[in-house]
């Protein structure tokens, strides 16, 4: 899908070691193709396990076979996929990069034991959030790294860069506030950032209350959306003036969760429709009558 709204997740999202707030020190021996050894990173949501091995895929500007292990789970993947892969010959170094590593089944991963093993031109990098998910002889084959929750100084330093960046007006306390509301997760206080930083005359400020109104909003307008309700949608649209560029970003995540496809190229085409200048409204509109015709048709199937 186009990527015509760009979220301050991905805004923001690291390309350089140096740029990771509490990078665990054990990463620097991986930097500039010092070890090779395959790695397992983790740790909890949000603190930087993928952009850590996005990283290292990049500096060592190796061939890339990345899977997200919740969607591509068993052994037929190790058999038809990775083995393949790490098997086939290449003049660049290989990377095998399994994202949500503790999602794939037991017997997948067991199945991997030998090609970690015996792979001489290969670095499997594996991300996890629960440890005990992941099978112990895959542990005692790769360099386990920890990522522990971020020291809150680093993260609001980090935090408050961004809306200087961004030229929102703050003050210290809210970004506290939103960090601590954030349970450790950067992805989460990044974009709660974003949701609250309102525009008001020509800049922007960060204003929670209405930050955390406007979130309520959106849910309640994809909520009409999703089920065709016109004249409601119109309802809210008028009373809270919203902003449709916001809907948009949203129901992009939405959309993007539950992975689905039909829905994804319907909204990539009124965010066009938006990107080349269409008035709001009808973008909403357009967009409601979209989903209702495809959701219509997936029924009536
Ligand atoms: N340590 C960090 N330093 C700077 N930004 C970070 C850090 N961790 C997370 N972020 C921000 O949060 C976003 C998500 O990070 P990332 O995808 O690396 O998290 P993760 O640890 O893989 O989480 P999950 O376990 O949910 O997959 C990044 O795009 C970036 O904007
Ligand atoms: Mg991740």
């Amino acid at each position: 899908m186009p990527r015509i709204l760009t979220t301050w997740v991905d805004k923001y999202r690291p390309s350089s070691l140096a740029q990771v707030v509490g990078l665990p020190h054990e990463v620097s021996t991986y930097e500039n193709g010092g070890s090779k050894e395959s790695l397992c990173l983790v740790g909890p949501p949000g603190t930087g396990k993928t952009t850590v091995a996005m990283i290292l895929c990049s500096m060592w500007n190796a061939e890339v076979l990345r899977l997200d292990s919740s969607l591509d789970r068993g052994v037929d993947v190790v058999r038809d996929r990775i083995v393949l892969f790490v098997t086939t010959k290449s003049s660049k170094w290989k990377v095998v990069f399994l994202d949500e590593f503790d999602q794939m089944t037991p017997a997948a991963q067991l199945g991997l034991r030998a090609t970690i093993e015996n792979s001489r031109n290969t670095t499997f990098i594996l991300t996890a959030n629960i440890e005990s998910k992941i099978e112990e002889p895959i542990m005692s084959r790769c360099v386990v790294i920890r990522f522990a929750r971020l020291a809150d100084s680093a993260v609001l330093f980090y935090l408050g860069e961004i809306l200087k960046l961004e030229n929102v007006r703050f003050n210290e306390d809210d970004v506290k506030r939103i960090w601590m509301q954030s349970g450790g997760d950067m992805r989460m206080a990044i974009k709660r950032l974003q949701i609250c930083s309102i525009l008001e005359g020509n800049g922007r400020v960060l204003d929670l209350e209405k930050g955390i109104s406007d979130e309520v909003t959106l849910g309640k307008v994809y909520t009409l959306l999703m089920t065709g309700n016109l004249k409601a949608l119109l309802g809210v649209a008028k009373e809270s003036s919203i902003d449709v560029d916001g809907v948009l970003k949203y129901m992009e995540e939405k959309i993007a969760q539950k992975d689905d496809v039909a829905e994804m190229l319907v909204l990539a085409e009124y965010q066009y429709h938006r990107a080349v200048g269409v008035d709001p409204i009808s973008v909403l509109l357009g967009l409601s009558a979209a989903l209702a015709d495809l959701h219509g048709k997936s029924k009536s199937r």
